[in-house]
């Protein structure tokens, strides 16, 4: 095995790393011998405003996220407010959820919002998109969406919870003319028009003043089928006159699917081929992101490359981190392209489908579509992503965790009266501390992660994560992939020292293990304090972890 000393000299000779220069905390401090792994934070290196928006939702109608997830109706014995689960109300609460994106997802093209307002009893019931799909367990409303929970009961949720709605419109199935009216439906002033007291007669009688608005989803794909410059047309034509009654709307125009620099450039190009004036109407861009090919280079088939949510060894472990670390390319390729058409770079991406995607099989409530059990890996996913996002604050403006319960990447798992936090939700809870903070540069130094993938040699790094600073402290989350080492590691702060701090660390012995409803505390974080002091500190992150420093500077 390597010396550490020999490893740290080796990198740093080999990067040219700014770790050790004259300026380098680590320069004037006492080498404590034992240290494998370095990171250097340079508070003076601001990347920009960490929008608490990153850490945003997605809630689709999709089947138990909405019914039994969040909605369980007023009467219901499930403890609630206003017909919404407590239980969820309260966490999201804890996580200072900022955003949450609702109908869907593919469910959106197919939803007339004129269904879910009106009195509750009067809704119509409709087919879900979903509905082909849902399995002969499934109760009704997972097929035949009743309608009750709709725009009013949406609003309401997000205003319980203090987070901005933020709502995907059907650019497939309805005019642009349903648009605005759904736009005036949310946001006219009270009294104004008649869709004003629709609203009042549902009890909100105040405007509900949502600004995100989503123009389609998934165009490309269930959104329509659509080239890019099909798209774009369409675009420019919802996003022509639409009401604005005073509350600044922002757009956001269905986006590429990883690496299809295609449909970005496409539809930035006929966008602008009318007027470059044309990219003022447009906030923000969807990318959508899912790590599921889980078969080691062995087919590209959606179904068959899918691997398995709670078996799996450590090498599907790596082989899924590595798909999550794609992230930051899928960034900086759409953010070059874009470029291309806005130098300015007035648009920014919305990440706002992201997660792992695996085959059925494990979830909770049988007979859930989409649903799949978080395990500490999904964790480890989670919070390499979130820092991938703190580390390009002035690109993504967005991002929406798919989807917020019982499905895919869930915070939260629910069913009747059973409820538990993933692995996931504690990511989230750790992570907010976040948000509004200045993202400060960081740099990373640790011998990589060397797995055998099916007999050929691979690597993952050893080390990752972001750093933000908020007044006099500073937020540093990290991510340990590797499944045995721990990674004893000197951190350097450059232009300040540490007087205190606090640590947060979510890890297990098992890298399978998840929360269930029966033992909801298997998988959670710990909170202690730090005994470190100066320039340089040393801390151990353990192996197959994600923790978070809150470091109080001097
Ligand atoms: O999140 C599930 C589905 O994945 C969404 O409905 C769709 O937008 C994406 O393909």
């Amino acid at each position: 095995m390597l010396e550490r000393r020999e490893f740290i000299r080796q990198t740093i000779v080999g990067t040219g790393a700014l770790l050790f220069t004259r300026y380098s905390p680590f320069a004037a401090a006492a080498d404590t011998g034992a240290a494998d792994s370095r990171i250097e934070v340079l508070l003076e290196e601001t990347l920009g405003t960490i929008s608490p928006n990153i850490y945003g939702h997605f809630a689709e109608n999709l089947s138990g996220v909405v019914y039994d997830g969040m909605w369980v109706g007023e009467k219901s014995k499930v403890p609630n407010v206003d017909g919404i689960r407590k239980e969820l109300i309260d966490e999201m609460r804890k996580i200072k959820a900022p955003v949450v994106r609702f109908p869907g997802g593919c469910f959106a093209d197919s939803y007339d919002w004129r269904d879910g307002v009106g009195p509750r009893d009067k809704r119509p019931r409709r087919t879900n998109f979903w509905a082909e799909r849902e399995s002969s367990a499934a109760p009704a409303s997972h097929r035949y969406d009743p309608n009750e929970f709709g725009t009013n009961e949406f609003a309401h949720f997000c205003k319980l919870i203090g987070a901005q709605p933020y709502l995907a419109a059907n650019l497939r199935s309805l005019p642009a003319e349903q648009f605005y009216r759904w736009v005036e439906y949310c946001n006219s002033p009270a009294g104004s028009t008649t869709l004003a007291d629709t609203r009042a007669e549902a009890g909100y009688p105040e405007p509900f003043n949502i600004r995100f608005w989503g123009v389609g989803n998934e165009s490309w794909g269930c959104g329509g089928d659509f080239t890019p410059q099909e798209y774009a047309v369409e675009y420019r034509r919802f996003a022509a006159w639409v009401p604005r009654y005073g509350q600044e709307l922002s757009f956001i125009a269905s986006g590429p699917s990883d690496d299809n620099w295609d449909w970005t450039r496409g539809f930035l190009e006929e966008i602008v081929r009318k007027s470059p004036g044309q990219l003022r109407s447009i906030y923000g861009l969807a990318l959508h992101y899912y790590a599921w090919n889980l078969s080691r280079g062995g087919t590209r088939n959606w179904i068959e490359g899918k691997g398995d949510a709670l078996k799996f060894d450590a090498v599907d472990w790596y082989e899924l981190l590595r798909q999550g670390d794609v992230m930051e390319s899928l960034i900086d390729g759409h953010w070059q392209v874009m470029e291309e058409f806005d130098r300015e770079h007035s648009i920014k991406l919305v990440v706002d489908e992201w997660g792992p995607w695996y085959r059925p099989g494990s979830e909770l409530t049988p007979g859930d579509q989409l649903e799949q059990v978080p395990t500490l890996r999904d964790a480890l996913f989670s919070g390499m992503t979130l820092d991938t996002f703190n580390r390009h604050p002035e690109k993504v403006a967005m991002a929406n965790c798919a989807q917020l319960i019982n499905c895919l990447n869930s915070l939260y798992l629910a069913h009747e009266d059973k409820f538990c936090v993933t692995p996931v939700g504690h990511v989230f809870a750790m992570y907010a501390a976040h948000q509004d903070g200045q993202a400060v540069r960081s740099v990373f130094l640790a011998p990589e992660v060397k797995y055998d993938r099916d007999g050929k040699p691979a690597t993952f790094w050893g080390l990752k994560g972001s750093a933000s600073r908020h007044d006099k402290d500073l937020v540093l989350t990290v991510v340990n992939p590797h499944v045995s080492e721990p990674r004893e590691t000197e951190i350097g702060i450059r232009g300040g020292a540490v007087k205190s701090g606090t640590v947060t660390t979510l890890t297990n012995s098992n890298i399978q293990a998840h929360n269930t409803f029966e033992q909801r505390d298997a998988v959670h974080p710990q909170t202690r304090n730090l005994e470190a002091q100066g320039r340089v500190i040393t801390f151990t992150f353990p192996p197959a972890s994600v923790t978070k420093l809150v470091l109080t500077l001097t």
